[in-house]
């Protein structure tokens, strides 16, 4: 199988990796050679950590390798059997992908997007086969989380998500079904949740640490709630909430003020080293 993943991001260069290691020929689409350069470093860089760690031998190793390939050119994609885009989360820039996917892959299998937010339907209207589109929503590390959320539209036709299921437990995922909504499942339900902590903080119920050791030691997360704001990135994490509450306009998902001001301050989490919890020494 021969597999095309638009943009080589994080999630993109992740799942590029995946495909390579389960056997798959991948060929990685960037905006220009630079992040073409970066995507194969990263890639690179995290095949050579499973090596080291003993999770790939040496010839596993070497036929992955083998099996990428970069380029900053859409039309090389020609004659793959599917594409997965994992482009940053702009509506109009993924509508634009899928139109020129749909020209250079009139025969695909299925043409994916990873996005978070962007209804698949929109980005299926864009193409001559709106019916072999679908959401293959990876989780962040690609590596090493084992989920993988299949988002059919209103129009996606059975034998498509049929393929795509075999395409994705075939890169040793597992897979559940969504339906085209904000947030498709784990967001909808975590990102309300992530919201009421916050509220729970802001509001002086309780501290950041007791909240988050509450819910490790309480409910066995393997992180509290803040702690995984901090994680996802309070940018990220807003944004998520203001899409899940212009779908479903419930207000668990309106942005707390306190995320807005931290979001405006550039308390942006771990990227930024500060966000509920201060990242500037490593120990902290
Ligand atoms: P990122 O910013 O790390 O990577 C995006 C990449 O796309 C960049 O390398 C950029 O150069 C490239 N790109 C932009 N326009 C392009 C184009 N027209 N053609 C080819 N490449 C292009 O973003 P990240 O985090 O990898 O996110 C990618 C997608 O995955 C987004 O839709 C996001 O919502 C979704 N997602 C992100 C998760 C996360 O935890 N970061 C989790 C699940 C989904």
């Amino acid at each position: 199988m021969r597999v095309g993943v638009v943009g080589g991001g994080l999630m993109g260069s992740g799942i590029a990796e995946v495909c390579a290691r389960a056997d798959i020929d991948v060929v990685v689409v960037e905006v220009d050679s630079e992040r073409a350069a970066a995507a194969r470093h990263s890639v690179e860089r995290s095949l050579a950590r499973a090596l080291g760690a003993g999770k790939l031998d040496g010839p596993a190793h070497a036929e992955a390798l083998s099996r990428l390939a970069y380029t900053t050119s859409i039309e090389e994609l020609a004659g793959a059997d599917a594409a997965v885009e994992a482009i940053v989360e702009s509506e109009s820039a993924k509508r634009e992908v899928f139109r020129r996917l749909d020209r250079v892959l009139p025969d695909a299998r299925f043409l994916a997007s990873n996005t978070s937010s962007v209804p698949i339907m929109k980005l299926a209207a864009e193409t001559s086969r709106p019916e072999r589109v679908l959401g293959l929503h990876f989780f962040n590390p690609v590596p090493v989380l084992r989920l993988v959320e299949v988002v059919r539209s209103i129009i996606t036709s059975e034998a498509v998500v049929t393929e795509a299921k075999g395409f994705v437990q075939g890169l040793d995922k597992e897979v559940i079904d969504s339906q085209d909504r904000a947030g498709f499942v784990v967001n909808a339900l975590l990102v309300p949740y992530i919201l009421s902590a916050i509220r729970m903080y802001e509001s002086g119920f309780a501290s950041k640490e007791d909240i988050d050791r509450g819910m490790v030691l309480g409910c066995a997360h393997p992180m509290g709630p803040l702690a995984l704001a901090d994680l996802i990135g309070l940018d990220t994490l807003k944004f998520v909430a203001e899409s899940l509450h212009e779908e479903f306009h419930d207000a668990s998902s309106v942005p707390p003020s306190l995320l807005n001001r931290m979001v405006e301050a550039g308390l942006l989490g771990r990227k930024a080293a500060r966000g509920f919890y201060d990242y500037t020494h490593p120990a902290s």
